[in-house]
């Protein structure tokens, strides 16, 4: 079998990034790691490497810089693909810091776009969100369900990105693009030495779950119990990190298809729903820990439910999303513990 390609991933540093970055290299792909540390720390290269034996090539640059962007793809030129996770995802800070969303994440996927074509890559994976379906009229989504208008400057330059692909698949049919349009990740990596670091107070529910449990944060404050649910909580569609990371090394695989050319979408999620009670009892269930919380109102944005339909990204990508609710809430406490435990 020919040697596998490099494969550059942007943002590899960070959650999904690095989980994805364990992933190729224990398929034998050599990664090299473009990330400029504005959410991420360098030290997650060597846990990497703890996990897989092989610390990954690290350049530490900002995309959105075009001379950098420029240059680091001509030092790896040879790069067979690219997953550009590499982006601001703050919903809330998105709301005040509009510019620096889409500064940010629209200049760094233009650069990258810029700087493959430069060298002649052509195959990109691309993180999208199914934030860009808003609430849907009917569930579950599948990837014709239309896109609604974003809530957020975060979910805007989501979509923006995606036409950005679009229209560039249309001018030229030699680009080939997958955007993956994830649902809620949560959980961490099985050996606990990678996993969510989020910056300051966790606005996400499995973060903050695991730093108030550890004495971190005050109780969890449940949004609402109000909505049109089984238990009055919002409803979403948790999937394992890993299992993810899992789908970017199908999607960039199938990049490669004889058959496949120009832009296609998938949802990547378990194809079912869970409460945020729901979360807390396995939380619970799973850990043996308690958690505290308290019933306040609906946070604005909030859609009541979202879950998603897979069958594509099974049929196609040979993909499925195989850990529970129980191995998503475990691991993420045992990512947290292990962090207490390294301080
Ligand atoms: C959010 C973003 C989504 C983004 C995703 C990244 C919005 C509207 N959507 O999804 O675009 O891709 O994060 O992971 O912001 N909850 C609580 N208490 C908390 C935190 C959350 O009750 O302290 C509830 C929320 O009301 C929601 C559920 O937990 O029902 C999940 O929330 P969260 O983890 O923030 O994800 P989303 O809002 O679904």
């Amino acid at each position: 079998m020919a040697k596998p390609k490099k494969i550059i991933v942007t943002g590899g540093l960070g959650y999904i990034g690095s989980h994805t970055v364990v992933e190729l290299q224990q398929r034998g792909y050599e990664v090299v790691i473009a990330d400029n540390l504005s959410n991420s720390s360098a030290s997650v290269a060597d846990r990497i490497g703890r996990i897989t034996g092989e610390t990954p090539v690290l350049e530490v640059l900002d995309l959105s810089d075009r001379t950098a962007c420029l240059r680091f793809f001509n030092i790896h030129a040879d790069a067979g693909a690219v997953i550009h996770f590499a982006a601001a995802k703050a919903v809330n800070e998105s709301v005040h810091k509009p510019l620096h969303y889409y500064r940010n994440n629209i200049d760094a996927l233009l650069y990258v776009l810029e700087g493959m074509e430069a060298v002649g890559c052509r195959k990109l994976v691309f993180s999208s969100s199914c934030t860009v379906y808003g609430q849907p009229e009917r569930l579950p989504v599948t990837e014709d369900t239309p896109r609604l208008e974003a809530m957020s400057p975060y979910g805007n330059t989501k979509r923006i990105c995606e036409d950005i692909l679009s229209d560039t698949v249309k001018a030229s049919q030699e680009w080939k693009f997958l955007a993956l349009r994830y649902f809620n990740p949560i959980g961490a990596h099985e050996s606990a030495l990678i996993g969510e670091l989020p910056n300051g107070v966790p606005a996400n529910l499995m973060p903050y779950i695991t730093q108030s449990v550890a004495g971190l944060r005050p109780a969890l404050q449940v949004f609402g119990h109000d909505y049109p649910t089984p238990d009055g909580t919002p409803v979403r569609d948790y999937i394992h990190v890993s299992d993810l990371a899992e789908a970017h090394v199908a999607a960039m695989e199938y990049l490669g298809k004889p058959g496949f050319s120009g832009m296609d979408f998938f949802n990547v999620g378990t194809g079912r729903g869970y409460s945020v009670l729901e979360v807390i009892q396995s939380f619970e269930r799973a850990t043996g820990k308690k958690v505290n919380y308290e019933i306040k109102e609906r946070r604005q944005g909030d859609i009541t439910q979202i879950w998603a339909d897979t069958s594509k990204a099974s049929r196609l990508l040979g993909w499925k999303a195989c850990r529970d609710l129980d191995q998503m809430t475990s691991s993420a406490w045992k990512w947290q513990e292990n962090l207490a435990r390294a301080k």
